[in-house]
């Protein structure tokens, strides 16, 4: 039979987890799609999309119900409840909204989802249409969820150096939190092992990681798994712009940058004096942490730039700000990749999110990398003692 002629670009729709840390590199990668000729929609929550500020240029926007469109995972109350109901209401309206695209002359061909949304996939096979998943946490974080998720890796941990295949020998302390403080965040460790799921059913497997970085794992994943394509970094957008021959940087933040005034005052200081501090898009420190960071960066008697959302602010030592104007700049958020990209910048102090870890290594700057939770201990490890770009704190 003669292959139907293909009338329209490819069309994908590119789903992410609502939280800025997905949303960041799967608008990224949209942009390569659209740049290798594909049409993209990036598919927000209605609640999310509230909050979305900025540019997304040649991605078209479009919403569905997470079943709590007016607070999110807030108005949830538990992060179960609220990956229950997603699960349901999503899979509704992520299938009208398909439908709804086809029959105003839009059809969809592929669904890119967020491996925490694994339900996407059986969406777009009941559909008929290719489903490529993506990984935004790293490839050694996967593949230690692939092997609990298999079985292979027992919880709890009874000893001190965990042996996971596709991985050189790992202290308990080295892997996510999720798993060897298992039982902590049951919802979390439930949805982390879930996005294996249904794998054998996917296309497509993207991880945000390159093949260097990823090393060993990725030639095991290739060998063992299944055909793995790294399309990482998926960033930095600066350069990634430019390198396609775009120069607009569009994104999309779930909070207010505060750009010129940052700007402004990197501008004033010099090469490589100031230490930028961020502890990502949704880290809730604990009173005490956030003293010690902000009295360590004082103490330092370097320059710092400190990032602290609005809603964590009432933690900062009394008076911190006015006090330490001479040496610092506090802010509820920043455009942090230009931030990254600045001279003035010599090193950076993460909470060791993947992002994070990403931007920080594709622009050259040190890391002190104090991980809280999930992926960031084992993002800290090989920031450490695998590549060699910085130090655990
Ligand atoms: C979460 C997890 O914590 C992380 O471990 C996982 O790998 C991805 O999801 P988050 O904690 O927000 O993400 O950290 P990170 O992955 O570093 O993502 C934060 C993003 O927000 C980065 O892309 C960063 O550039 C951006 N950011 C951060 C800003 O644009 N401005 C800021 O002021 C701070």
């Amino acid at each position: 039979m003669e292959k139907e002629k293909r009338t329209h670009k490819a069309h994908c729709i590119v789903l992410p987890f609502p939280s800025q840390g997905h949303i960041n590199p799967m608008l990224q990668f949209s942009k390569c799609l659209v740049h290798n000729g594909a049409k993209v929609t990036l598919v927000a929550t209605h609640f999310i999309s509230k909050s979305l500020l900025g540019d997304s240029g040649p991605i078209a926007i479009e919403t569905i119900s997470d079943g709590y469109d007016d607070g999110g995972f807030a108005q949830a109350g538990s992060g179960g409840t609220y990956l229950e109901r997603f699960q349901v209401v999503g899979s509704e309206t992520l299938g009208s909204l398909i439908e709804k695209l086809k029959s105003s002359g839009c059809p969809v061909d592929c669904v890119v989802y967020d491996a925490f949304l694994p339900w996407a996939l059986d969406v777009a096979k009941k559909l008929g249409l290719v489903g490529a998943v993506f990984f935004t946490q790293s490839c050694m974080v996967n593949n230690i969820y692939y092997h609990v998720h298999q079985g292979m890796l027992k919880l709890p941990l009874l000893e001190p150096e965990v042996v996971v295949p596709g991985l050189f020998p790992l202290q308990a302390c080295d892997l996510p939190s999720l798993v060897y403080l298992y039982g902590s965040y049951p919802d979390f460790f439930n949805m982390l092992v879930n996005q294996f799921s249904n794998i054998e059913k996917v296309d497509w497997v993207f991880c945000n990681t390159f093949y260097k970085l990823g090393g060993k794992v990725v030639e095991y994943w290739m060998a063992k798994i299944c055909p793995l394509r790294t399309i990482g970094p998926t960033l930095p957008s600066a350069y990634l712009n430019k390198r396609l021959g775009d120069d607009k940087d569009y994104g999309l933040n779930m909070l207010n940058p505060v750009t010129g005034a940052c700007m402004e005052w990197l501008d004033g200081k010099p090469n490589g004096s100031v230490v930028y501090a961020s502890y990502g898009s949704f880290a809730v420190l604990e009173p005490q942490q956030m003293e010690e960071v902000a009295w360590g960066l004082r103490r330092s008697n370097a320059y710092f730039l400190m990032v602290v959302r609005e809603s964590e602010q009432a933690k900062l030592p009394q008076n911190f700000k006015e006090e330490t104007e001479e040496k610092g700049l506090v802010v509820s958020w920043c455009q942090q990749l230009e931030v990254l990209a600045h001279r003035a910048i010599g090193c950076f102090l993460t909470h060791g999110g993947w992002n994070s870890t990403l931007e920080a290594l594709s622009l050259g700057v040190p890391m002190v990398v104090a991980p809280l939770f999930t992926d960031q201990p084992t993002n800290a490890k090989f920031v450490e003692d695998v590549w060699g770009i910085g130090l655990r704190a």
